[in-house]
């Protein structure tokens, strides 16, 4: 079954590269990712676990923990943190997930077999304090992700649970945000003191600084 915007993460208990954890109790009450990638000694993975590490502080910085997970065994998990550390310069400082198995992957729907049956394709989700699925990605094996476009959506994702406001198209932190239609022109007018532009009735933008105020 595919895990969709709103379900709940299903939970799990899986073996790592930091040793045992159980989902949920890992995640606590923050925000995580959880990605997949295909297989471990391959060129693609190799320079995304890097990029991933690399961003290390930035996801913190988002209250954000990552964890990785392939079909591949703990032992191969092991072996290949040192080609990663030295191909990216970035050792693996998050739990990489061994699932020779294939348990976490199904139960995230991570195998697609008409792109292959024996490996994980490029699976991303986003999980939100409420353990509920936030944002899902899928890239094939041969597309390595834009790890700073996952924390550009993290920002955004944090910032429209937080207000009545949506991002627009390219959107990056501190740039103007988009009233929801929800809120009428009056109720507007209290929230964001700030003020707001309207482009058409229903595109109505404020400013960042409008946030810091809404009430
Ligand atoms: C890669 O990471 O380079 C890769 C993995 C599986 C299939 C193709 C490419």
């Amino acid at each position: 079954m595919a895990v969709r915007l709103g379900d709940e993460a299903p939970d799990f208990t899986a073996d790592t590269t930091e040793g045992p954890v159980s989902f949920h109790q890992w995640k606590g009450s923050g925000w995580a990712v959880l990605f997949s990638h295909p297989r471990d000694f391959t060129p693609v993975c190799t320079t995304e676990l890097g990029a991933v590490a690399a961003l290390k502080r930035d996801f913190e910085a988002r209250n954000t923990k990552v964890i990785g997970l392939s079909v591949d065994p703990i032992a191969d998990h092991h072996r290949w943190k040192d080609d990663i550390k030295d191909v990216t310069g970035h050792g693996l400082n998050f739990p990489l997930i061994a699932d020779p198995e294939q348990r976490v992957a199904r139960l995230y729907d991570m195998i697609h077999p008409n792109a292959s049956d024996t490996a994980t394709v490029r699976s991303v989700f986003v999980i939100g304090p409420d353990n509920k699925v936030k944002l899902t990605l899928t890239y094939p094996a041969s597309t390595g992700r834009n790890f700073q476009e996952l924390l550009r959506v993290i920002d955004s994702l944090q910032l429209t649970a937080k207000h009545a406001v949506a991002t627009p198209a390219d959107w990056k932190q501190g740039e103007d945000v988009i009233i929801v239609p929800a809120v009428s022109d009056e109720e507007a007018k209290k929230r964001f003191p700030a003020g707001f532009t309207a482009k058409k009735p229903y595109l109505r933008v404020t400013s960042a600084r409008s946030l810091k105020a809404e009430v």
